[in-house]
């Protein structure tokens, strides 16, 4: 069975959705719509498994601690989504005006708070047992393998 370190593992995929976040608002910024839509692409297949991770074993894990707030969670990545399909809508598109590629930098911007926020669960994380932590890893793992998009995930996996 694969393990991971699920701590170091989950803020890495935070660093790398960061860094591709700012990329986009830099391609954008140099109108290189064909990169911003790239670097998105490779987001999309990198927090699939992430999102599906957390919704359904990090998340359920944490509750011990955040209780009700879990809930809050689970909204706040309703949002996360809809942003991502605004942003990939936009950048089907060959060329943006200037109103859009604000519209897609906003968007990206949003998805960058989003990072910021999440990346907090991991502070959480430090306090389960040894125990859960490994599961955790199993679990992250076993979502890695899956292979799906965020946006495969959201449209066709992912239970409301
Ligand atoms: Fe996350």
């Amino acid at each position: 069975m694969t393990e991971l370190d699920p701590i170091t593992e989950f803020r890495e995929d935070h660093r790398k959705a960061r860094d591709g976040l700012l990329d986009i608002i830099e391609a954008l910024k140099a109108k290189d719509v064909v990169r911003a839509r790239e670097i998105l692409g490779n987001l999309n297949i990198l927090l699939g498994p992430h999102f599906k991770y957390e919704e359904e074993t990090l998340y359920p894990t944490l509750k011990v601690f955040l209780g009700e707030y879990v809930d809050q969670l689970i909204e706040e990545h309703d949002g996360v989504i809809e942003t991502a399909l605004i942003c990939a809508e936009l950048l089907k598109k060959d060329t943006l005006t200037d109103e859009e590629a604000e519209q897609a930098a906003h968007a990206a911007r949003a998805l960058l708070v989003h990072v910021s926020n999440c990346d907090g669960l991991a502070i959480l994380s430090e306090r389960l047992s040894s125990q859960e932590l490994k599961e955790l890893g199993v679990k992250f793992a076993a979502a890695r393998e899956t292979g799906v998009s965020l946006l495969d995930w959201a449209e066709k996996i992912r239970k409301k």
